[in-house]
């Protein structure tokens, strides 16, 4: 079973907390989630490798470390994942970026695939898929399945706030993937939002309803 693991550091629920308010406006909602997903990118990355690297410092030569080059392809689910986007690529700034769409089709509920557009080298590289909310679990796991079909076989999940149910489809789906969260919320309410959540990632990042 991959990695699962909460990202409680405190300045990250400072931030959540921030975004949480039904008052905070669409500029300081993008503007914060940006820094979430900077922070939470620390993290995620904390397993990158590294090689030797020998410098030259004003008093000695010296071996010592540098990320030993491996790719990594961010992969925001649209719409809200565009969100998380800059705030990884800040630190990871070599980063190449793939997109995957996906609907819900109204009479069956599930999600489908409408756009996929990806580095052709998905399967060299580390793919963090990002989603500010994993609520079902239904588009990040389409979206896994997605990047799997195509050879992407190296796959952490990045959200801000995670429902119980949705952790537990996408373990279920596939157990082999690590996945990240700012907040593992309480549960799903009968609309399909995360309580006590943010509401809906996507009207809040762009100013739609
Ligand atoms: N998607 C959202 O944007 N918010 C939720 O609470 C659940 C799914």
């Amino acid at each position: 079973m991959g990695i699962f693991q909460v990202i409680d550091h405190p300045l990250i629920q400072h931030k959540l907390s921030i975004i949480r308010d039904k008052n905070c406006g669409t500029k300081e909602f993008r503007e914060v989630v940006d820094e979430i997903a900077m922070l939470m990118a620390y993290e995620v990355s904390r397993d990158m490798p590294l090689e030797d690297y020998v410098v030259e410092t004003p008093i000695v030569k010296t071996t010592q470390k540098t990320l030993s080059g491996k790719k990594v392809a961010i992969i925001p689910i649209l719409r809200a994942g565009l969100g998380m986007v800059d705030g990884i690529l800040s630190l990871i700034p070599a980063a190449k970026v793939g997109h995957i769409g996906l609907y819900r089709d109204h009479e069956t509920l599930e999600p489908v695939e409408y756009f996929v557009k990806l580095p052709s080298d998905i399967d060299e590289r580390q793919l963090f898929v990002v989603d500010p909310m994993l609520a079902t679990g239904g588009s990040a796991i389409m979206a896994i399945d997605a990047l799997k079909k195509r050879g992407g076989n190296n796959i952490k999940f990045v959200c801000l706030v995670a429902a119980p149910e949705g952790v537990k489809a996408l373990q279920e789906a596939h157990p082999d993937i690590d996945i990240y969260t700012a907040s593992l919320d309480e549960k799903l309410n009968e609309d399909g939002y995360i309580v006590p959540g943010l509401g809906d990632a996507g009207d809040r990042l762009f100013g739609t309803k």
